[in-house]
């Protein structure tokens, strides 16, 4: 299989032309069979940092690699066929300079085969969104709540409440006019959220950031109920795949215990006369 997404993906650019048509569908993804999951009624795949928390139980994204990426990256893209794939840079991968930015975004998209990156901050990251999308790099950008600056935020808590609007209104400007082809908004209220997506000309992918943005993501391990150890207020959960994985678990272990599994079913015999059979 080729590294590049196939011809039929979407492009950035039709992300971008989406701004204000049909909602913009976008779920992570971390793994082959849940980007194939994805992939079949999503515009966008993002292979996002949360992966940190939801796959190897990292308390926050602080401590998620550019590996971690990349190797992750390379199961998802095995997985899409029609979907934008977007990769997050992780913390400490680009925020030292533009030249970091640039080296560790290009080795993202070509060990991965993504066709953009994302990264957070907004007006602070301005100039490394131009630099990078001058040189071929597609950048969705990431503002509001930035789980990376959790420490500096001091928790997860709702951003742009008030006066404080202003600054994200700033970093949403800043970052579209830097050439970002769309914005993720995240936790912010409503109010803000549609200021927003009437004043940028790109679109707003909102996480907890009400219907008035372009287009929507979560985190599929929460909506899908695999990751529970906290739900933020925006997660709707549509499916409780971690009960029933836990019942069914349970279920095999007391049929292990109690001798009704394996039953014949599920054994082999020998062929009559001894020769080879298939199964
Ligand atoms: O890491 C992630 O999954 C994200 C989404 C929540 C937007 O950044």
């Amino acid at each position: 299989m080729s590294s590049e997404l196939s011809k039929k993906a979407l492009m950035p650019p039709d992300i971008l032309a989406r701004k204000g048509s049909r909602p913009i569908v976008c779920l992570t993804a971390y793994t082959t069979p849940i980007a194939s999951l994805v992939d079949a009624h999503c515009d966008v795949v993002l292979v996002g940092d949360s992966v940190g928390m939801a796959l190897h139980g990292l308390p926050s994204t602080l401590g998620v690699t550019l590996e971690m990426m990349i190797l992750h990256g390379q199961a998802v893209r095995r997985g899409i066929n029609q979907a934008l794939m977007v990769v997050d840079l992780p913390f400490g991968a680009y925020e030292e300079s533009r030249g970091q930015a640039f080296r560790n975004a290009a080795r993202v998209m070509a060990e991965t085969g993504c066709a953009a990156v994302k990264l957070e901050g907004g007006e602070n990251m301005a100039e490394t969104i131009r630099f990078l999308t001058a040189r071929g790099i597609p950048v969705m950008a990431h503002i509001g709540l930035t789980p990376q600056s959790v420490n500096a935020l001091g928790g997860y808590k709702v951003q742009g409440r008030g006066r404080d609007g202003e600054r994200i209104l700033r970093d949403a400007v800043a970052v579209s006019e830097a050439g970002a082809f769309a914005v993720v908004l995240e936790k912010t209220t409503e109010s803000l959220a549609r200021v927003i997506t009437e004043k940028i000309p790109v679109p707003t992918i909102g996480i907890g950031a009400s219907g008035a943005c372009d287009g929507q993501i979560l985190v599929t391990d929460d909506m899908l109920g695999i990751f529970t150890d906290f739900r933020p207020k925006f997660v709707k959960r549509y499916a409780e795949l971690g009960r029933n994985a836990g019942q069914a678990i349970a279920a095999y272990a007391a049929e292990v215990r109690s001798g009704q599994f394996p039953t014949s079913e599920h054994v082999f015999r020998d062929a009559p006369g001894g020769g080879q059979v298939a199964n």
